[in-house]
């Protein structure tokens, strides 16, 4: 039977639970792989914290270094986060002729194109399948599942923490604030909790997703992307009066031979798939020319799902070393678009919250306005009657360029009456 040495660098939430998972694993691994896995070496920057699993001192380092030049080890997993020095880790494993395994999103979407380049050139695996998702298979099944078929839309609900406080705040009428809070106490949102609400976190993993899908690398700087700070409860009350419930989604689309990259809240109807994905659950949906459309669900974080992803990497990898034969893990990014659409180009129905003063003629100064950007307007409602006090007005819309209603609201915003910056969130059927 064959030995794989393995070093993990980052002995955090993730790195602890993957030791958890090759330890006590171990044999139940070997039967399924054919492959014994080894934990060689153990790098974290503090030896001295409590883990939640039991290590030999003798593995354990500070120095980077004694798991990049031990030349025993065959896989490195990166788990330390963030890009510096994750990329000087990853290249410098390949260099060294190591295939490297990582969770790490914000990496990839940074410098994927650069590590991906390298990894194929020395014909090494660079194994990513915990950075989306979490435990759900996606990666794979975009590289291997889906391989002969042209993807024509990626969309998805890929950060359980702001899915967690929208389904909160849709259940209990909760403000923004109160939902967070609950988050936090339960563990689900980090104190900061800034990269997950203002949807950079997903904005890092629709990257990932539209290299795999697409072909493109784009950065998270450009992607258009918009959090779920400015929601309001009453916003999820009267979505769902009109048939649709909010969520936070990533969107991958193909329209026309060009790409459209969006993270943003989105009224999705209360009928469809996504709209039932509560809690801190992910949910992916892929539609392919040939496979149809497609549903992936599950826990998108926590230590036991991604370790699930990071150690079916490891496996995959170590059999193929094992066979000696070339690794699958190295993938080709053929673009199969012409571009990335920008947003303002982006056409979209639109729900549109106008917090304006009961008055004569505000109505009608607002669909002038909308009517001047060929903006038509599909239903609205006036919420409550307070004469000469400020009432929210809701209105959706039929399909409408960006652009023009960017323009539209910024004049709207404008009027006398309005007394609050309206708020639009797209729709998407
Ligand atoms: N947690 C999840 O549920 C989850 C899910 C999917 C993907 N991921 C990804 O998995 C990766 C790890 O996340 P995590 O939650 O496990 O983070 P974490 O708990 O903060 O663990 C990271 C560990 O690496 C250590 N570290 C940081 N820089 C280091 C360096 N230069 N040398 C040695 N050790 C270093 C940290 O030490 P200090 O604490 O002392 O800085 C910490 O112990 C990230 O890329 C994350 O995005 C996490």
């Amino acid at each position: 039977m064959k030995t794989i040495n393995v070093g993990l660098i980052g002995f955090g939430t993730v790195g602890s639970g993957v030791v958890k998972v090759l330890q006590s694993k171990r044999a139940f691994l070997r039967d399924k792989s054919g492959i014994d896995l080894k934990i060689k070496r153990i790098c974290d920057k503090d030896l001295k914290a409590k883990r939640p699993v039991k290590v030999a001192k003798s593995i354990l380092t500070k120095s980077i270094g004694k798991v990049l030049y031990d030349p025993d080890i065959d896989i490195v997993i990166e788990l330390i986060g963030g890009v510096r020095p994750a990329k000087d880790v990853a290249m410098e494993a390949l260099r060294q002729g190591k295939h490297v395994v990582t969770a790490n999103k914000a990496l990839l979407s940074e410098a994927g194109e650069e590590i991906f380049a390298l990894a194929n050139r020395l014909g090494l695996c660079v194994g990513f399948e915990a950075s989306v998702g979490g435990g759900i298979p996606i990666i794979r099944a975009l590289k291997q599942g889906f391989v002969a078929n042209r993807i024509d839309l990626i969309f998805g609900i890929i950060n359980g923490t702001a899915n967690f406080i929208l389904s909160k705040m849709a259940e209990g009428d909760l403000s923004f604030e109160d939902a967070l809070a609950i988050a936090q106490a339960k563990g689900y949102a980090e104190r900061d909790p800034q990269l997950d609400i203002s949807g950079m976190d997903s904005s890092h993993k629709l990257s990932i997703l539209s290299a795999l899908g697409f072909g493109v690398f784009v950065r998270p700087k450009d992607i258009y992307t918009e959090g779920i700070g400015q929601i309001e409860s009453s916003d999820i009350q009267y979505a769902k009066e009109l048939g649709y419930a909010i969520k936070l989604l990533a969107i991958a689309k193909r329209v026309g031979g060009c790409l459209e990259l969006r993270v943003h809240p989105t009224l999705i109807p209360k009928s469809h798939l996504l709209a039932n994905v509560g809690g801190v659950y992910n949910a992916i949906f892929v539609k392919g020319d040939l496979a149809g459309e497609n549903l992936f669900y599950g826990q998108g974080a926590g230590a036991s799902p991604t370790s699930s992803a990071v150690v079916s990497d490891v496996v995959s990898i170590a059999r193929e070393i094992a066979s000696g034969a070339k690794v699958e893990g190295c993938i080709s990014f053929k673009k199969d678009v012409a571009g990335v659409e920008k947003i303002e180009d982006v056409k979209t129905r639109y729900y549109i919250r106008f917090s304006a003063i009961d008055k004569p003629g505000v109505l009608t100064k607002i669909s002038g306005i909308l009517a001047k950007y060929k903006i038509s307007i599909a239903s609205v409602s006036q919420k409550a009657r307070k004469e000469q006090k400020v009432v929210p007005i809701v209105m959706l819309a039929h399909e409408a360029l960006e652009a023009s209603m960017a323009k539209a609201l910024k004049e709207i915003d404008a009027l006398a009456a309005i007394k609050k910056k309206s708020v639009r969130i797209r729709i998407e059927e």
